[in-house]
Parts: structure tokens; C-alpha cells; sequence
């Protein structure tokens, strides 16, 4: 990401990709809605996901579960044990930060993932590392930090009504593991995609849309048989990576790390993060963990429901392992948006924004620009022509060097202009984005060339 993050965030912003939640009223930290440009990007990104990953995939099948489920889930996932964070308050200041944080901000090489408290506390007071905010050194011992939200079911507000807004999606597809199998008879290896918000209380949010307390995941479970000598975890592997190449991110923008065995969360086996090379540093965008026979086991064991799967060859009970490739949207969206904006010089003392998206994303594919006022009629009624096949949008207010500068900016692929020429001889210029080479075309030819480069 050559650009800083304040650049791309004020372009999206300003543009209408992006408000800050609740603006109006001061807003609310870390909490964003995306605009207009910004949802139309998202719809697309989880459609070739959901087609990718879903429906295309021999193997996979969709779900959409409840966001909030019985707290015996989260006992068994090992959310209510496991999923907290080491935090520490500067008794001078009162600043409360993350423990392991504290350390990897000091020391951006060194990983604390699986260290203990003792061992956070140990290091903190050996490298007598100071509060970033007022540069004390007076600590309180680390406590861990709940990171589910909590609401209350029903009428009444008392422990027993206690309920937790996910914090993942996949525990919604582990416990529906047995209805989807029975139902559409599934066969292993089979998989299961859910696209869906989750909720976390993040103690060190931010980023922009990086890293929010509420943000959406596309997961996918893909179950198989141990037994089973097909090297699943590389095969997803790979796959994300050609989903990657599909929506354009560009390779040499983001890196595979595997986990060192000490920060495996407490159900992966394995886990290789795909992570993007951000402005503010490599961060994580998509993981893809072994989970192995963690989540059916632990769910057979609290529901006391069999979860085993009975092979129809060898008529053996076994419990499917498990490959989970997870995302955050928003994430993604950063990743790509920060992978596209370009500020390019044009001329002596001229330059655009342009934001060079796969054209298989963008808010719009084509706008349709006529020349002049006078030809206003005439190319909105091409515009209402195209807006049957392509995402279109019509613009005609400005100059018109203006008006391709505010479509390179929103990324539109095409602008097509209708002028003087065009009431005779039916034909129009077509604009490409990136090379801002112009071409004219017959209105008739329109469709097929346009379908054929939007491909
Ligand atoms: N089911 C496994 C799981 O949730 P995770 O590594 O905690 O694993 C998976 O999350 C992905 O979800 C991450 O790679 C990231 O893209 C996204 N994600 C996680 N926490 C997030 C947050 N607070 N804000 C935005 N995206 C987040």
C-alpha cells in the first residue's frame, strides 16, 4: 500500500464509500456504514465469494444461521473460556491497552502469541517497556478480558437470560453439521459457506474498517475423512489464492505466514494467515486453519448428540476433520480499495485519482456522459437503454474532463459520450479508466464489446 491510510480513508469518505457511524450525534468509535459506492463493492465482493466458494464448488453447499444461539455453543466452542485478551491499565495515566500489544509495538519482532501471563508480566518488567501514552513504567497486573458482547434474551435481566452476540460464524455450520448432512445427504468431503456479521468486543480496534467491534465474515467449514490422502489444507490454500488473483488483488502485496505452534488459537492444528501488506503494516486478511476434530468433538461431547459421520464404504463412525478458510469483508474491501487507489500524474501540472478495481467490482461499469446540455434527452435514454444489462450510472453536471476525473476516482471501468456527432452517425466514445484511451463505436456494437471487456 503506497498511499498512507488518512489518504485512501478521506478519498473514500468524501466519495461515498464510507461515513463514519453515527456522525451526526459525534459518531461512535470504530463503528463505520458503508455509502452507497461502498455496499454496492461489498454486494459483489460476497456474490463471487458466495459463487466461488458455494455454488460453484463441487463440494459445497450455503447457510445462514442465527446470529445469537444457546450459550452451551459458545462453552463448547471454547469461547467462554479461551476467548479473552491479556489487558493492563498505566496506573498513572489509566490508559488500558493489550499486554501482548504493549510488547509487539516495542518489539515488531517478536510474536506473543501463546505466551502466558506470567511470561507478558516477566518481559514487560525485564525490558522495563513504558506506557506509549505518558511514558510511565507503574503497571496493574494483567487480567483477561471477556471479548464476547452480552445482551439479555426475553423480559428479564438476570443471569439466566444471558445471551452472546457471535463472535465467529462458524460455530453456526459446526452445529448444523448433522442437519445438512442428513438432509441433502451430503458425502464427505464435503463444505459448508456462511456469509454473516460477527461481534467482537476488540480491545484495541481500528485501522479504519482494518479491525471493528462489529464487522462480517465469509467462512467456509469444509469437512473430510482423516483417512482421506488428499492434502485439503494446501487444496484451500490454493484456492483463496486464485479467488485473490479472480477479484484482483495483486500478488506482491500480500505474503502466506504460518503460525509459529505457540500462537495457534486453542482449536487449530495449523493455521497459515494470508497477510497484506497494509500502509500501517502487515496485517492478517484472511486465515486458513486446521481445525482437525476440535469443533465436532467438543460439540458431540456438550449436546450429547452424536456428530460422527458413518462412512457408506466401510461402514466405519468416524469425526470429520476440518479446513476453514475465514475472511472479514471489510477487511478485504480495505485490502482492495488500498490496492487499487493510485494517484496518477497526467500533464505538466495535472493529476487524477483513480481507483483501478477489477471492473467484476466496481459501483458502476459504465457512465454515460453526454457532451453538451443540448444532448441531455438523448444520452439519458441511452443510459436508461444500458441500465438493462450493465450497473450504469448518468452523469451531467461539470465540464467533462471533470466528470471522467469523478468516475476514475469511484473506479467506473467505461464512460461513453454522446455528442454532436452521435445524432447522425449513432455512434459513441468509449473511455477506458486505466490507459484513458477513447474509441468510437457504434451504439449498436455497444452491448456485445462492453460484455466482452467487463468480462
Ligand atoms: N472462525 C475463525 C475466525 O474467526 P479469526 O482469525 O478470528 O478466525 C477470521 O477471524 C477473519 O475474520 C480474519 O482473518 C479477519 O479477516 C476477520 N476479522 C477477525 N476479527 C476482525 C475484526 N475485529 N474486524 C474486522 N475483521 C475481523
Amino acid at each position: 500500500m503506497k498511499y498512507s491510510l488518512e489518504e485512501v480513508v478521506n478519498h473514500l469518505k468524501t466519495q461515498g464509500f464510507v461515513f463514519p457511524g453515527s456522525e451526526i450525534y459525534g459518531g461512535l468509535a470504530n463503528a463505520w456504514d458503508f455509502g452507497p459506492l461502498g455496499i454496492e463493492i461489498i454486494r459483489k465482493l460476497k456474490n463471487l465469494w458466495w459463487k466461488f466458494f458455494v455454488t460453484k464448488s463441487k463440494y459445497n453447499v450455503g447457510l445462514d444461521s442465527a446470529i445469537l444461539m444457546n450459550n452451551n455453543v459458545w462453552k463448547a466452542s471454547g469461547h467462554l473460556g479461551n476467548f479473552s485478551d491479556p489487558l493492563l491499565d498505566c496506573k498513572k495515566c489509566q490508559t488500558r491497552m493489550r499486554a501482548d500489544k504493549l510488547i509487539e509495538e516495542k518489539y515488531p519482532n517478536i510474536n506473543c502469541g501463546g505466551w502466558d501471563n506470567k511470561q507478558l508480566t516477566d518481559f514487560i518488567n525485564n525490558e522495563q517497556i513504558a506506557c506509549p501514552h505518558c511514558g510511565a513504567h507503574d503497571f496493574t497486573d494483567i487480567r483477561q478480558f471477556q471479548l464476547m458482547f452480552q445482551t439479555n434474551q426475553g423480559v428479564l435481566q438476570d443471569e439466566k437470560s444471558i445471551v452472546y452476540l457471535r463472535p465467529e460464524t462458524a460455530q453456526g455450520i459446526f452445529v448444523n453439521f448433522k442437519n445438512i448432512q442428513r438432509s441433502l445427504r451430503k458425502k464427505l468431503p464435503f463444505g459448508v459457506g456462511q456469509i454473516g456479521k460477527s461481534f467482537r468486543n476488540e480491545i484495541t480496534p481500528g485501522n479504519f474498517i482494518f479491525r471493528t467491534r462489529e464487522f462480517e465474515q465469509m467462512e467456509l467449514e469444509f469437512f473430510y475423512d482423516p483417512a482421506d490422502q488428499t492434502d485439503w489444507f494446501s487444496y484451500w490454500v490454493q484456492q483463496v489464492k486464485i479467488f485473490l488473483t479472480t477479484i484482483g488483488l495483486k500478488s506482491e502485496n500480500y505474503v502466506l505466514r504460518e503460525h509459529d505452534p505457540k500462537e495457534l488459537a486453542h482449536y487449530a492444528k495449523r493455521t497459515i494467515d494470508i497477510e497484506y501488506k497494509f500502509s500501517f503494516g502487515q496485517g492478517e486478511l484472511w486465515g486458513i486453519a486446521d481445525r482437525g476434530d476440535f469443533d465436532l468433538k467438543s460439540h458431540s461431547d456438550y449436546s450429547h448428540q452424536n456428530l460422527s459421520y458413518l462412512n457408506p464404504e466401510t461402514n466405519e463412525k468416524i469425526i470429520p476433520h476440518v479446513i476453514e478458510p475465514s475472511v472479514g469483508v471489510g477487511r478485504l474491501l480495505l485490502a482492495l480499495l488500498a490496492d487499487s487507489y493510485e494517484v496518477e500524474k497526467i500533464g505538466e501540472n495535472d493529476s487524477r485519482v483513480v481507483l483501478k478495481l477489477s471492473p467484476l467490482l466496481t459501483p458502476y461499469q459504465i457512465a454515460v456522459i453526454p457532451l453538451s446540455k443540448q444532448l441531455n434527452e438523448q444520452a439519458y435514454q441511452l443510459y436508461e437503454t444500458l441500465l438493462n444489462d450493465f450497473d450504469c450510472t448518468y452523469d451531467e453536471t461539470g465540464n467533462i474532463g471533470k466528470r471522467y476525473r469523478r468516475q476514475d476516482a469511484i473506479g467506473t471501468p467505461y464512460c461513453i459520450t454522446y455528442d454532436f456527432d452521435s445524432l447522425t452517425d449513432n455512434a459513441v466514445t468509449i473511455r477506458d479508466r486505466d490507459t484513458m484511451e477513447q474509441i468510437r463505436l457504434a451504439i449498436s456494437e455497444l452491448p456485445a464489446y462492453l460484455k466482452e471487456h467487463l468480462k
